[in-house]
């Protein structure tokens, strides 16, 4: 196993749930990766969908060496190496195209890449790629469609998000493909904006005690 892949199985293995963050002020990143860790959180998705995002995962990475950052909703090379740079230790994205393929191949840091349908899982492991982001997962097909892949796609492993939340986690941690799930249930909104960063605490801890793999 490479190096790189060694490395993102040991950050999906080490917590059932990876929090997908939106985060729009950067002032709330920290805080909010402060009150995750809390409940147990030690890796976190910063998604590309806000113009703050860069920003925050430069902030998690330069003051919390102790949390794992990773950048989400990364579509192409530009964005792979903005993130980067910005202090990404991972990089998720949605699907796979050749870009990315070609970024990830010239960088230390690995790649997540999303993948739905049976072709499409079977061009991501043509690129050596066997880990796989199954998104949206809820919307795609749920639990019943991803344990369809198992028998298969052997070998193949997959972090579902998408209208994932605490309920419905532990569902689909049952199945022998997944190894994590995601989702941005963690961090709500309602609770960002109160600062109410106990409520976050109480949402990671309850998270970090379902059972994965
Ligand atoms: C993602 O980027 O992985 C999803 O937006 C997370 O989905 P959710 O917001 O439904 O949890």
């Amino acid at each position: 196993m490479s190096q790189k892949k060694a490395h993102l199985l040991s950050i999906l293995q080490g917590q059932p749930v990876i929090p997908v963050l939106l985060i729009e002020r950067v002032d709330d990143a920290v805080p909010i990766t402060q009150a995750l860790l809390r409940g147990g959180i030690k890796a976190v998705e910063i998604t590309l969908r806000t113009l703050a995002a860069l920003d925050c995962i430069k902030a998690i990475a330069n003051k919390m060496p102790e949390v794992t950052v990773g950048a989400g909703t990364v579509l192409d090379n530009t964005q792979f190496e903005a993130a980067e740079k910005a202090g990404a230790q991972f990089i998720v994205s949605p699907g796979l195209n050749s870009q990315l393929i070609e970024k990830a191949a010239s960088s230390d840091i690995p790649l997540l890449p999303g993948a739905i349908t049976p072709s499409e899982i079977m061009t991501a492991r043509e690129k050596g790629y066997d880990i796989l982001k199954f998104f949206p997962a809820e919307q795609a097909g749920g639990t019943v469609y991803l344990q369809a892949l198992v028998s298969p796609f052997a070998g193949v492993m997959f972090c579902p998000t998408g209208g994932i939340s605490l309920p419905t986690a532990a569902q689909w941690l049952t199945l022998p493909n997944v190894i994590c799930v995601g989702g941005s249930w963690l961090a709500p909104k309602k609770l960002v904006e109160r600062q109410d960063w106990d409520a976050i605490t109480a949402l990671a801890t309850q998270a970090s005690q379902l059972h994965g793999h």
